[in-house]
């Protein structure tokens, strides 16, 4: 067998989104058909701090794909967001000869290996969150599979709502980002959508345009309300005591985190996990790698998160124009 080039860790952190585990096993099969030995390290950066890892091999990662969660356990680690936890941490990276770390995570995991990096250790990004929330890329790993799982919920609601004649204010994912609920205003043919980016906080007019849409003839009406806004239930009760009309508020919630990923999902993952060990073979240092214009790319983190994330606005305008007829938005 030939000398290995040296060992990569990886681990995920933060929320778990569908796909993680294909990414893992795609830094293990190419950081294997690269020449290195790839530990997977258990419950996020607490499994540097305890030590929680093990060598895995190509049997390892063999039936994980097709599934969601990850099987290296997730957690959002308060020692490590010490100073204390961070400088430990790379110790005992130094000490177990890791010299490189692939973390799976969303914006808070890529915080913590940012300041990880200060430390010596060389870290690699692949983003991994369902709430596609992150500036410098294009795709995070969990908005497909989340989105298609809130889709057919919203699908299923649609029918009852139609069957009694209500509103139903649906609330989605995705802290304060209005991406999952975008989507699925315009994949679900919202009526009208409410998200952080754009909500200006007039519920009067948003009342006002439930009233017009019943008047003009509107049976029933689907409102997806973002995380980021939150306050389904009272939004539902004050739709239904201005207006008369009879309404529910579902919390999708954590449904949408969970099941096996799409297929734009497996591949995501998989390329950009492949294309992190790629980097680190690069001899490349403190990179995260995601999508820019449909391909896979690599950007210093430093760079990275001077970045801002911002709506796409002509999406935006698309779910206006296709379904939501109300003018109250910014
Ligand atoms: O970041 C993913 C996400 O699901 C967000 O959409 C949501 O705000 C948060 O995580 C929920 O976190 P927890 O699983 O800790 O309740």
């Amino acid at each position: 067998m030939s000398e290995s080039k040296g060992k990569i860790a990886v681990l995920t952190s933060g929320g778990d989104a569908p796909g993680m585990n294909a990414a893992i096993r795609a830094v293990v099969r190419t950081g294997m058909a690269r020449g290195y030995e790839v530990y997977g390290v258990r419950r996020g950066y607490n499994g540097i701090l305890n030590r929680e890892m093990d060598l895995l091999t190509s049997r390892d990662v063999s039936e994980k794909l097709q599934h969601g969660g990850t099987f290296l356990f997730t957690a959002r680690s308060a020692e490590f967001r010490e100073e204390e936890g961070k400088k430990k941490a790379a110790r005992i990276c130094k000490e177990l000869g890791i010299e490189s770390l692939i973390v799976i995570g969303g914006d808070g995991s890529f915080t913590g290996a940012k300041n990880l990096s200060k430390y010596g250790v060389n870290v690699v990004g692949i983003p991994g969150t369902i709430d596609l929330d992150i500036a410098y890329t294009e795709y995070t790993i969990g908005f497909d599979t989340a989105v298609n799982t809130a889709m057919e919920a919203i699908d299923r609601l649609r029918e009852t709502s139609n069957s009694h004649e209500r509103c139903s204010v649906v609330e989605v994912m995705g802290r304060s980002s209005g991406y999952i609920a975008l989507w699925c205003g315009i994949a679900n043919g919202a009526e009208q959508i409410i998200i952080p980016e754009k909500f200006d906080n007039n519920y009067e007019r948003l009342i006002e345009q439930i009233k017009l849409n019943r008047e003009s003839g509107m049976t029933h009406q689907v409102i997806i309300n973002a995380e980021g806004i939150g306050h389904s239930y009272g939004l539902a009760k004050q739709i239904e005591e201005a207006t008369g009309i009879e309404t529910r508020a579902t919390i999708i919630g954590h449904l949408q985190r969970g099941g096996s990923p799409t297929a734009r999902d497996r591949v995501c993952a998989s390329v950009m996990g492949a294309y992190a060990v790629d980097v680190i073979d690069q001899g490349k240092r403190n990179r995260l790698i995601g999508y820019k214009n449909g391909h896979v790319y690599d950007i210093d983190i430093e760079e990275a998160f001077k970045m801002e994330k911002g709506i796409n606005e002509y999406e935006y305008d698309v779910a206006k124009v296709l379904g939501t007829k109300c003018s109250y938005h910014k």
